[in-house]
């Protein structure tokens, strides 16, 4: 990590957690503590809490926990510099040059997007040059005028197996810099060639504007169809979104979600300048979390196809879960947005998107599709599946209006309507509360950490350890004393060693020994094992008597822990596994 400790501990006081939790999940007061529903796992009821005395968040359901930049690791998928970027642009910090990296990492980062810029540079120089009609005229053959294709920075990659790295190499790049940046492969025999032949080229830029990978596309029928570069240090798919960088900036208050990448270029030609895609998968939270920063609304308009539907219903429960408002758009008669708007023009997408339905409609209508209204038998069929989509729906009124509308698809009456949806509420309801139940219930079971990695060997000294960590943080001038009586080598669990040793570091440093000095350095599973320790009241009263008493523990553990190792000698062994399965049971 080593970015200075000083610019953390300001990153830390200028982004109050509360504030940036609050972002994502509405909070609640509740005592000294705020509560919410978890951002990380899915549950009914808040058991997500943020201390703004702590500055740390804990869920009591999944055990996730940390501080503000492990929460936005979490929520935006970000690594530990990434985060503290994203925290350090929200309250207008810069951050600084990192003396101590690797200042060959930056400098090999730089190179690479150096070098796909100039490859896209190159690609489109192709493009252009006259010996390529022929690709012009698939671009222009698919309707795209000249201004589309530049905004788009599209391109052409020649039919050969070195023509790019040639032009790259004489740029001055490395073959290594090349591999890098997934330009070229190295096949089993050690040859390297280039990866994109006889394509027209999609550069995909990132939000800051940078090129990060390239999409390619063959111009006839041949296999595969596109492709796309590898997953490289510059490029994690589920993390980009194929002409985010412009659609940011667009008027429209709503974003349209598409499949392809020509869907979205006739989509910003046709004047929809806030469509994106994902890239050739299946959208993540990520990109929905993405999409989220700049818009309230989404329109999906999917392809027609059975595929494009079934891709929609799972990208409506994914945008939801990023609180964005949904519609679904339905393309009659074409095959995808692309091929609608090059048949019927602009102006009739515009009235598709005007009437794109809300995503309840849009599910009741795919249920409908399944049945023949005019059976009675399928008619029953209809109505219990409609009652199972709609007791999901969380907002009353809402349900209320889709259950009428529902009532008058199949042709019954609200009342009989209204009974299947209170039957089909009180199942889901007994189901949730079970699975939470169970969910509560494996938290509570073990005084273990949730990574089992990190398991407790012996759980009453451990408890002991957790007690002295929790003591220190609530009073860091108890370690003036402690620091001689104990060292990390006395603790028995490795991570709460760690955490301990940490912590005198953090001491003699006279830094703030706060859960804020152990993010980049804890991991996620320690981490949750930290904020655990310290989501539980405080010792407020004889703080060092209570030490002490920890210490004892500790020590007569330890003291045990030796003698038993040592071949159990002295131990009957009918007491040593008494003793151990009390230790399982310990903790309870
Ligand atoms: N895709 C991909 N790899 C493939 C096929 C598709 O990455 N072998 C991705 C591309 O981003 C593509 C999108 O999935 O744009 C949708 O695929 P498809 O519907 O098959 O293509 P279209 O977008 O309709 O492409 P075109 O109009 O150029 O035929
Ligand atoms: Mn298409």
């Amino acid at each position: 990590m080593a970015i200075d400790r000083s610019f953390l501990d300001e990153l830390n006081a200028r982004n109050d957690i509360v504030d940036v939790v609050s972002s994502y999940v509405p909070m609640k007061r509740q005592g000294a503590n705020y509560f919410g529903l978890c951002p990380f796992h899915n549950e009914k009821s808040p058991s997500f809490s943020v201390s703004p005395d702590k500055q740390i968040f804990h869920c009591f359901g999944c055990g996730a926990g940390g501080g503000v930049i492990s929460f936005i690791m979490r929520a935006e998928g970000l690594e530990f510099r990434d985060a503290v970027q994203f925290l350090a642009d929200r309250c207008g910090l810069k951050v600084p040059e990192d003396k101590n990296a690797d200042p060959r990492a930056a400098h090999r980062r730089e190179r690479v997007l150096a070098l796909m810029k100039d490859a896209a540079r190159f690609y489109y120089d192709t493009l252009w040059k006259p010996e390529n009609r022929g690709v012009q005229q698939y671009f222009a053959g698919r309707g795209l005028t000249r201004k589309t294709m530049n905004r788009f920075g599209l391109g052409y990659a020649p039919d050969s197996f070195h023509a790019t790295m040639d032009a790259m190499q004489a740029k001055g790049y490395s073959r290594d810099e090349l591999l890098d940046a997934g330009l070229v492969v190295r096949n089993e025999k050690g040859h390297v060639y280039d990866k994109f032949r006889g394509r027209v080229m999609f550069p995909i830029i990132d939000v800051r504007g940078q090129v990060v990978a390239f999409g390619g596309r063959v111009m006839d029928d041949s296999k595969p169809k596109y492709l796309n570069s590898p997953e490289t240090f510059l490029f994690h798919k589920g993390r980009n979104l194929f002409a985010l960088n412009l659609a940011k900036k667009t008027q429209k208050d709503y974003f349209i979600l598409a499949e392809g990448y020509m869907d979205v270029i006739a989509l910003h030609q046709a004047g929809f300048d806030s469509a994106v895609a994902s890239l050739g998968t299946a959208l993540t939270e990520e990109q929905a979390r993405m999409i989220a920063r700049y818009t309230k609304k989404i329109v999906i308009s999917y392809d027609a196809d059975g595929a494009g539907q079934a891709a929609a219903q799972r990208a409506i429960d994914i945008l939801k879960k990023a609180n964005l408002q949904v519609n679904v758009l339905r393309i009659p008669g074409a095959k995808d947005p692309d091929e609608y708007i090059k048949a019927k023009g602009a102006e009739a997408f515009r009235r598709l998107i005007e009437r794109s339905e809300g995503h309840n409609a849009y599910r009741l209508e795919q249920i409908a599709a399944r049945f023949d209204l005019e059976e009675d038998e399928q008619r029953v069929q209809f109505v219990d599946e409609a009652a199972r989509m709609l007791a999901a729906i969380d907002n009353p009124v809402e349900r209320e209006v889709y259950a009428g509308r529902a009532a008058k698809m199949a042709g019954v009456t609200p009342e009989a309507m209204a009974v299947e949806l209170r039957r089909a509420a009180a199942i889901r309801r007994k189901k949730q509360k079970t699975a939470e139940h169970r969910e509560i219930r494996a938290a509570v079971q073990k005084a273990q950490p949730r990574d089992r990695a990190l398991h407790y060997d012996d759980v009453k000294a451990a408890r002991a350890e957790e007690g002295i960590l929790a003591l220190i943080f609530t009073d860091h001038t108890l370690l003036d004393d402690l620091a001689d009586k104990i060292t990390p080598h006395d603790f028995s669990a490795p991570v709460l060693a760690k955490i301990y040793g940490h912590a005198l570091t953090l001491y003699r440093q006279g830094a703030p020994v706060a859960i804020s000095g152990f993010e980049g350095y804890l991991d996620d599973g320690e981490l949750a094992v930290l904020s655990e320790i310290l989501s539980r009241p405080p010792i407020l009263e004889r703080r060092q008597q209570a030490l002490d008493d920890y210490i004892n523990i500790m020590k007569t553990r330890r003291a045990q822990r030796t003698s038993a190792s040592a071949g159990g000698e002295g131990e009957d062994p009918m007491i040593t596994f008494s003793r151990m399965k009390a230790d399982k049971m310990g903790g309870k």
